[in-house]
């Protein structure tokens, strides 16, 4: 016998979406035509510039320890960038830069939630929440939101869920798994029902450069009152094509970012030096690099909108921002599929489409198809969805 394994490992699920997405890899590598629309991460490779300068980076010896919570410049340019693109104002000591998002999002719950505590999510959600919750000992209670409100939750539903134990409101606009956008006046009403309460925002802002309708609002530019509760999290990874580099960013008040930071100490001291200065050059790039990722994720979203109007039974509402449509698939349920992970089942088997089920995300009766993937893909994939459909 060997020893046991502690406890909380049984805590952690490994996250669906990568196993889906690994399994439609395998089987592509075995032979199958398969049409992967499953993808968190933009299809377009990182800018130039941005490549060019972490190599400099590594050519010039930039390739030792920096500070744990980032380069002085880089979290400057952190502040400057949610300034001008987010009006939200913040100092550099307030800035912690981690190894992806997840790490920033990780860090801000560990030292936000007691053992026991409960954490307030709007469902359907990013899956790692509930995991990373857990992990710090508190629990997720689910608000659920449906396509028909376009899935926005109510304030009155945020009421509804407040206990004793509340802690925190984790909020995600643009949001994955919906693409839905929180408009100004909810994010209002969560904010003052989180300064009556006395809760923490974590507000997981990673898509708000690809908003599609108005620009992004972060709760924590409403007001300092606002801001001195919330941790905002963005990063390179969707914004700029860099998910592979592990960068994110922490925007805190600044008892937190330094709890953050001695935590990141222990765990993984800095992300990668040159990674830093590729995120730096990010950060620089020309605003127009980024508008032309984004105007080709509206075409191709509206491309896909309008695909899907075509297949019965799906009501997919129009999603205000990130690269994802969440459709309601309840119609196409019943004797056929039992749920939508048999329906995603059989259509990565069947007909070679790889998409997740809303069930992952907390939303069952849906799908999430990602539109990073090119037009000729999006336009072959909902067709072999309809065929799949349609067949008896
Ligand atoms: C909502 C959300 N938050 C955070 C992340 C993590 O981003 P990163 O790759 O920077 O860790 C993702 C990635 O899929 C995401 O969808």
């Amino acid at each position: 016998m060997a020893p046991a394994l502690a406890s909380r490992t049984g805590l952690l699920k490994p996250s669906p979406t990568l196993a889906i997405t690994a399994k439609a890899k395998a089987l592509k590598a075995s032979g199958r035509d398969i049409i992967a629309l499953a993808a968190g991460e933009p299809d377009f490779n990182t800018p130039e510039a941005v490549c060019q300068a972490a190599e400099d980076a590594i050519r010039n010896g930039f390739t030792k320890y920096t500070p744990t919570v980032g380069i002085p410049e880089l979290r400057q340019a952190v502040c400057d960038m949610a300034l001008r693109e987010n009006g939200l104002r913040a100092e550099p000591s307030q800035v912690v830069i981690s190894c992806g998002a997840k790490q920033s999002l990780f860090n801000a719950l560990m030292v936000v939630i007691e053992p026991g505590d409960e954490v307030l999510v709007p469902a359907p959600f990013w899956a790692t929440y509930e995991d990373q919750v857990a992990v710090a000992g508190g629990t997720v209670r689910r608000i659920a939101t449906t396509s028909d409100s376009g899935f926005l939750p109510s304030i009155e539903q945020f009421k509804e869920a407040l206990g004793p134990k509340t802690r925190a409101i984790v909020l995600n606009s643009p949001n994955n798994p919906t693409g839905a956008v929180y408009p100004r006046s909810l994010l209002k009403e969560i904010a003052a029902l989180a300064i009556r309460h006395d809760l923490w925002i974590i507000a997981d802002d990673i898509y708000e450069r690809l908003v599609y309708n108005e620009p992004h609002q972060s709760i924590a530019a409403l007001g300092s009152e606002v801001a001195d509760r919330a941790i905002t999290i963005m990063g390179c990874s969707k914004s700029y094509a860099m998910t592979g580099w592990r960068i994110g960013f922490a925007i805190a008040p600044k008892r937190v970012a330094e709890a953050m930071g001695a935590l990141q100490d222990q765990v993984t001291s800095n992300p990668t030096s040159f990674a830093q200065v590729g995120a730096l050059a990010a950060l620089r790039l020309d605003a127009s690099v980024v508008e032309a990722m984004r105007c080709e994720f509206l075409e191709r979203r509206d491309l896909v909108l309008d695909l899907l109007r075509g297949i019965e039974g799906f009501k997919t509402p129009v999603p205000g921002g990130a690269f994802y449509v969440m459709p309601n698939v309840e119609a196409c349920l019943g004797d056929r599929f039992a749920d939508d992970m048999a329906l995603a089942e059989h259509l990565l088997e069947h007909a070679g489409v790889a998409i997740i089920p809303g069930s992952i995300f907390g939303g069952p009766g849906h799908i999430r198809l990602s539109y990073a993937a090119s037009r000729d893909d999006l336009r072959e994939g909902i067709a072999r969805i309809a065929r799949a459909l349609n067949a008896p």
